[in-house]
């Protein structure tokens, strides 16, 4: 039997040409796609390991929800990138990751720690760290720096490395500032709420020692927006961060 010849003209050669590029067009976007889904997948678990984290601490689980906003709003009035605030929005969210690694007798005793209890409950930073900072991606490195920056202070007092100022990366800074705000304004079981204004009145005392100057007063430059996120995500809403930035 013949074997009839393979036809070799110019056009046939852009025919397999094309068809060539298009077969790898077609393999880069399916890895793409595959490489998303795994980035995601691996967002998502740590996002559900944060909110386990969260359940031990905070019956409700949705402070690290509104802490998503906070945080991206204030980095949005800073004018940091829609990118990196958008990464912070998740980021935040894994703050106090760390907390899985705490004991429950400490994590959840109604009263005063002991010092001894207390320096279990600071190593929740380092722990956060750990668990985070290996990680090859942006969004987890991020994580990870929070993770360990987010009880820092301004003048140094904080912990775990006793930075100050601007040595603290800025995504502790604010992190820290979305923290406190929102720790204030939600029922603990030792206390009930306070008062939006008198948070915001602890805020601007604390500003400068404890904080950021800059970054309390990006607060109040997003404060009307992040009090209408935080009223949404407590109705049950998930508005995405740019509706919520260009609602107000
Ligand atoms: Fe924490
Ligand atoms: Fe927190």
């Amino acid at each position: 039997m013949t074997i009839p010849p393979l036809p070799v003209g110019p056009a046939s050669i852009d025919r397999q040409i094309e068809r060539f590029a298009t077969d790898i067009r077609r393999l880069m976007t399916e890895r793409d796609q595959a490489l998303e889904a795994s980035r995601r997948t691996r967002r998502d678990a740590l996002l559900r390991l944060a909110a386990a984290a969260e359940l031990k601490d905070d019956d409700t689980g949705v402070h690290i929800v509104r802490m998503g906003y906070t945080s991206a709003l204030i980095a949005l009035a800073l004018d940091c990138p829609f990118d990196w605030s958008e990464r912070l929005f998740y980021a935040s969210r894994m703050h106090d990751i760390g907390k899985l690694g705490i004991p429950d007798n400490i994590l959840k005793k109604p009263g005063q720690l002991t010092p001894e209890e207390r320096e279990v409950m600071n190593r929740h930073p380092e722990l956060g760290w750990a668990l985070l900072a290996d990680a090859d991606n942006p969004l987890f490195q991020l994580a990870a720096e929070v993770a360990l920056t987010h009880h820092e202070r301004w003048d140094g007092s904080g912990y775990p490395g006793g930075m100050a100022g601007q040595a603290i990366p800025l995504s502790g800074r604010i992190v820290a500032v979305a923290d406190f705000f929102d720790a204030l304004t939600m029922d603990r079981v030792y206390r009930p709420a306070f008062s939006d204004e008198r948070a915001l009145a602890m805020l601007s005392d604390a500003a400068e020692s404890h904080f950021d100057l800059r970054v309390v007063t990006a607060f109040f430059i997003a404060k009307e927006r992040i009090i209408a996120a935080r009223d949404r995500v407590n109705d049950g809403e998930s508005p995405s961060l740019a509706d919520v930035w260009k609602s107000v």
